[in-house]
């Protein structure tokens, strides 16, 4: 019988956290959360669209569930997110004849939300994803042409930052992204976090999300994303950490007959699971290298039962499948260190083992 969690193998590193929803608040999956991790974020419940869904309206019920859990096990809190292009209700953006609204109104509703939000529970969220993917994915633009940006140009950016900050002085205000260590994509972020630091922001780290494949990014992107958000003084937190086996999508070609052979699914096979170990053995191996300035690494879900990567894509091969209107093919990612059955994987024990 193992007694140790992920939590207590890196109690010399850093907290170990995963995104957790309400179904994992309760039964084995609950147990497994409190035996394994030791810091949670809120995938969902937290976000603009469900905790503020009109103007007059919070909705604090999920939101209050997972802080109470948190707070009642001694698990730290990471706030996701008070800032986003998606997820967020019209009501925001729009005055009531659907008009977007000047760019005062904008900050001073986006100035209540969080004061309010963040306030609810300070002293409670230790860490806030203040503003989440704001960079253009085209290598050709700089910022993510959103409402946000429409509306207030760059300054959203900063504004968000101070709200937070004025409403939890000692809560770590965060960055985050998805493929911060795409050299191209890393130059924009790091120009954004520099800005808001020589125009002294409250800011206090970047957050890499970890949407990661088997052999994507590099070892050496990796580290250095690493060293190049930290070199402006940066905290660094890993915040959605997950490895899916899927390989890149492809359309299956029609045949003559017009009809569509899919790929088949191979499933979780050994040799991709011990790939996956060694990918989560190296990934881990650079986290503890870094000790000094990654303050936390969290996975986005608890187990290979329930992955956002599974739910977005109804587990079926990409959109290509779908759209040939042709029988689908289940092809999950199985991307986290506990299968569907919540046991420990090969990966777990790569990760641990060292
Ligand atoms: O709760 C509603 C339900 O009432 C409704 O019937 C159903 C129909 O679509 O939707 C449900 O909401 C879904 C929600 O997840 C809860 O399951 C949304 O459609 C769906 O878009 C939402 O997806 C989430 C996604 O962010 C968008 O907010 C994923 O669960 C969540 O894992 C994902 O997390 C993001 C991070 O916040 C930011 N970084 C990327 C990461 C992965 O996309």
């Amino acid at each position: 019988q193992e007694t140790k969690g992920l939590k207590d193998y890196y109690q010399n590193y850093f907290p170990v956290g995963v995104a957790v929803n309400m179904a994992a608040l309760s039964g084995k999956t609950a147990e497994l959360v409190t035996k394994e991790f030791n810091s949670v974020t809120p995938e969902n419940d937290m976000k603009i669209s469900v905790i503020h869904p009109r103007e007059n309206q919070y909705n604090w019920k999920n939101a209050d569930a997972i802080v109470d859990f948190a707070v009642s096990h001694h698990i730290k809190i990471r706030g996701h997110n008070l800032l986003w292009h998606t997820q967020v209700p019209n009501w925001m953006f729009r005055d009531s004849t659907g008009a977007l609204v000047s760019k005062e109104i904008l900050l001073k509703r986006l100035k209540e939300h969080i004061s309010t939000v963040v306030n609810r529970y300070k002293g409670k969220i230790y860490a806030w994803d203040v503003v989440n993917e704001a960079i253009d994915d085209n290598p050709d633009k700089y910022l993510r042409n959103s409402l946000w940006y429409q509306i207030c140009g760059e300054d959203f950016l900063a504004k968000a930052f101070e709200y937070a900050h004025e409403a939890d002085p000692k809560a770590a205000l965060y960055y985050n992204d998805y493929n911060s260590e795409n050299p191209s994509k890393r130059e924009k972020i790091y120009k954004l976090l520099k800005n808001l630091k020589d125009a002294k922001v409250p800011i206090d780290g970047v957050g890499l999300q970890g949407h990661w494949k088997l052999n994507d990014p590099s070892p050496d992107l990796i580290r250095a994303a690493i060293d190049r958000y930290a070199s402006l003084g940066l905290k660094i937190q890993i915040t959605e950490l997950d490895v899916t086996i899927r390989g890149p999508r492809t359309r299956p070609k029609p045949q003559s007959d017009n009809s569509v052979t899919l790929p088949v699914d191979s499933g979780y096979t050994e040799g991709i699971a011990n790939l996956q170990a060694d990918r989560y053995r190296a990934i881990f191996q650079i986290f503890r290298d870094y000790k000094q300035v990654i303050t936390s690494v969290t996975f986005w879900n608890v187990s290979d039962r329930y992955s956002w990567l599974d739910a977005r894509n109804g587990g079926l091969a990409g959109g290509a499948a779908a759209s040939l209107n042709t029988p689908m093919v289940v092809r999950k990612a199985y991307p986290l260190l506990f299968d569907e059955n919540l046991q420990r994987k090969k990966a777990y024990w790569s990760v641990v083992k060292f």
